[in-house]
């Protein structure tokens, strides 16, 4: 396979937009010491599957009812769409640049350095928030979790400075702890982590299987009219809200380091998580909106799922779900802890980010001090800062990522037609150009504040790389 030439040789190329060819980011993994091989299509898909299934379908299905109506399935399906066809992006890069860094690495080798540092600081946008938003609805959980055993935490130690109105409180403590615990877990090794995981997947779709199953029974098809009390804007702002549901499918990508066969099992594993979850998705929404008129939802937006099938007289249900909610968030966190750490591995090993977070451990073959560094970062969030619109602020940062990544999956079929892929992407450049139409028109549904706070990251990350990653990238040694 012919490389295209990306530097001028003996002379480094300094220019914003400067490639890293795909063969260099494949020796790139063979450099140092390697990661564990450990995962198979099926670890993949519970991997996702894992990464999915939380606070979207749990928490914010009750606000995307409230602002959709029953048509809150139609917004699911909607954001469900864009996802799809960003996925078959992932999975067609995943296919062929099996590298640890998701879209981050696929920018390098496809827009350039500039672009891939953006995203990748992008990236870090997403899962830090997401696994420190998750954890404070984790803590919510677990708290009411415990009070059901009449063990009863004390509210200054369950909540962020500032989160609650009228009251002190300090330091969420249950939200620190748990993203610690997941932290632990995954320096330790991704098979130890896999295997956790695999449980958790297991029960918490059992339980969404036993929502869906019983609530069946008590659905009342008046409450689905009329189907779009607020129409088609109704709709797509509860799409943008609800589109958090889906994130999670994207970090399989980063992933193939340890993956055995990653340009057959990345893909897979992709696209079995996604449609797996857009069908419990539809059935639990249908089913949701059936049992209640979608008005009730009003003041139990945290826990929307429980109080609808505490409507249907069976309390066990109400306390199964309690324990789903609390494991889905749980491996919600897990594997995007997995995720941030493996985008921050490669940026590291590509220069872009401090040395220190590409050292893989000796005896575990984890980046394990920058799994801890990470992992910290995001509990003391979770803990000390009240994160009511991160959740919104996730989304945008995702939304650009799979822009970024139909973008770049147009461009590679042009420069490198030749280039082995497993996986293609079909009806190419209309799919990916579906996706930057579909996540393009979320983005704009999501409020100005967020539109802000996304610009601020941006800056700062400009700032970043002007002032360190350039400086200090691979790609300044002359060949
Ligand atoms: N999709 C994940 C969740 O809903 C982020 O919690």
């Amino acid at each position: 396979m012919a490389e295209p030439v990306q530097q001028m040789p003996g002379k480094a190329n300094t220019g914003l937009l400067r490639k890293k060819s795909i063969a260099d980011l494949i020796n790139s993994t063979k450099k140092g010491r390697a990661l564990n091989k450990e995962l198979g299509s099926w670890d993949l898909a519970m991997l996702g599957i894992g990464a999915i299934i939380g606070t979207g379908i749990f928490v914010l299905t009750g606000l995307g009812a409230l602002k959709a109506g029953p048509g809150v399935s139609l917004s699911f399906l909607l954001a469900g769409l864009a996802c799809a066809f960003a996925a078959f992006s992932y999975a067609e890069f995943a296919s062929s640049v099996p590298v640890s860094g998701s879209v981050y690495t696929y920018s390098y080798a496809t827009l350039g350095e500039f672009f891939a540092w953006i995203i990748g600081w992008d990236l870090i946008l997403e899962y830090l928030l997401a696994v420190s938003s998750v954890s404070a609805g984790w803590s919510g959980y677990f708290k009411s979790f415990l009070s059901g055993f009449g063990i009863d935490l004390p509210v200054s130690l369950t909540a962020a400075p500032g989160a609650v109105s009228g009251v002190t409180t300090y330091f969420n403590l249950p939200a620190f702890l748990i993203v610690m615990i997941l932290t632990g877990l995954l320096a330790l090794g991704v098979k130890e982590s896999k295997r956790v995981n695999n449980i958790m997947v297991i029960i918490k779709v059992a339980v969404v299987l036993l929502i869906i199953l019983v609530g069946a029974f008590y659905v009342k098809p008046a409450n689905w009219s009329p189907f779009l009390p607020f129409g088609a804007v109704g709709v797509s702002q509860a799409a943008a809200l609800l589109f958090f549901a889906f994130i999670g499918f994207d970090a399989v990508a980063s992933a193939a380091e340890e993956t055995r066969n990653p340009s057959k099992d990345l893909p897979k594993g992709i696209l079995l998580s996604l449609g797996i979850c857009a069908l419990l998705y539809l059935g639990v929404s249908l089913v949701l909106t059936g049992v209640l008129p979608f008005g009730d939802f009003k003041g139990h937006e945290d826990s929307p799922v429980a109080y609808a099938m505490s409507m249907t007289g069976h309390n066990w249900v109400v306390g199964v779900i309690n324990v789903g909610a609390i494991l889905g968030m749980t491996t919600v966190m897990l594997v995007m802890l997995y995720g941030q750490s493996r985008v921050i591995f490669a940026m590291s090993r590509d220069g872009l980010m401090p040395k220190f977070f590409s050292r893989v451990h000796e005896k575990f073959r984890t980046p394990f001090a920058s799994t801890w560094l990470i992992g910290l970062v995001a509990g003391l969030v979770g803990a000390l800062v009240p994160l009511d619109e991160l959740a919104e602020l996730v989304n945008m940062g995702t939304l650009a990522a799979f822009i970024m990544i139909s973008i770049a999956v147009v461009v590679l079929r042009k420069t490198r037609p030749d280039l082995e892929r497993k996986f293609r992407c079909p009806g190419v450049p209309f799919v990916p150009a579906l996706a930057v139409l579909f996540c393009g028109y979320l983005m704009f549904q999501l409020p100005g504040q967020t539109w802000l706070r996304f610009l601020i990251w941006l800056i700062v990350g400009f700032v970043l790389y002007f002032a360190y990653a350039r400086r200090n990238s691979n790609m300044n040694q002359s060949e």
